[in-house]
């Protein structure tokens, strides 16, 4: 797809909700300020449930501070700071996804999204690097596009900083060069394979903040950035595919999707009246990521009848 035909969708999906365009292929939008709330407190009960000790904390810096002295306690953090899904917390992951699922439909672009990469990740980024996730195939602080890691690269990242120190630790966005070509989205073995094509691209001029969701198209790169004694930071991360002007194509078509990492936005919407994210692993049982090409959780959508 050319960059002329990404741009001309994100001109539709702009129309949908009042953003700011911080560049041609990046939205930024203000969530309303109580689905914002309610956004945090779900983060915050999700959290506390995988705390040791059956703590439960909804404020913020003692959150933070909680997370930062339990860090090694915590068994279900990924090396890059995905706060995976268990059995004990299918109740309050969901309430977390439904209240994310809230602001997107609060922004009126349903009908663009042609399917949600499932799980959406809640994500702390502590304020030092872990160094042994960089030798890793796909940590989030090389310059990348998720297409890398092997998701369509027809598809939109959508960022939204939770908690925590936003301006010193935060995702950073790249913009492409005008001869951007499309074969540079190809899934890679790692994220530094991609490294010559990162240096094509300029770094947008852009500190995301705490309450705004961010959009960007598949074609810009991005990577988490620490600004020296940065504190920790929580936000959520996925990706869906953007239907584009007049594509009518099927999601299965446009890529071969790994099974149950895949839904609608329908479905993403009815979490707790028709439908279920059901994780059946526990705390002591881990998912083989397949170099980081796969989800790290075992998801099964239920449905309640
Ligand atoms: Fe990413």
């Amino acid at each position: 797809m050319s960059l002329k035909n990404r741009k001309r969708a994100f001109n539709v999906l702009k129309k949908r909700f009042r953003s700011r365009r911080v560049s041609s292929l990046l939205l930024e939008h203000k969530i309303n300020d109580d689905l914002f709330k309610k956004l945090q407190t779900t983060a915050a009960v999700y959290i506390s449930k995988c705390l040791p000790d059956n703590k439960f904390i909804t404020n913020e810096k003692k959150l933070l501070k909680t997370l930062e002295e339990l860090e090694s306690s915590i068994p279900n953090i990924t090396p890059n700071g995905m706060i995976v899904p268990k059995r004990h917390t299918i109740l309050e992951y969901n309430l977390l996804v439904s209240a994310f699922s809230d602001i997107i439909e609060s922004m009126n672009f349903n009908d663009l999204i042609s399917s949600w990469h499932i799980p959406l990740n809640l994500r702390i980024k502590y304020g030092e690097i872990n160094q042994a996730n960089m030798k890793r195939h796909h940590p989030t602080e090389h310059i990348h596009s998720d297409s890398w890691a092997g998701e369509s690269s027809e598809s939109v990242t959508v960022h939204i900083p939770i908690f925590g120190d936003v301006p010193n630790n935060h995702v950073c966005f790249y913009e492409p060069p005008e001869e951007f070509e499309e074969e540079w989205l190809k899934p890679r073995p790692s994220y530094i394979d991609g490294e010559e094509i990162a240096k094509k691209y300029s770094k947008i001029d852009f500190v995301p903040r705490k309450g705004r969701i961010l959009l960007a198209d598949f074609a810009g790169l991005h990577a988490s950035t620490r600004l020296p004694n940065a504190g920790p930071r929580i936000s959520i991360d996925t990706t869906f595919v953007l239907k584009r002007p007049g594509d009518e194509r099927k999601p299965e078509t446009i890529h071969p999707w790994r099974e149950n990492e895949r839904a609608s936005q329908e479905t993403l919407g009815s979490l707790g009246s028709d439908h279920l994210f059901y994780f059946a692993d526990t705390n002591e049982q881990f998912v083989d990521s397949e170099g980081g090409f796969k989800h790290p959780t075992n998801l099964e959508v239920l449905e309640i009848v």
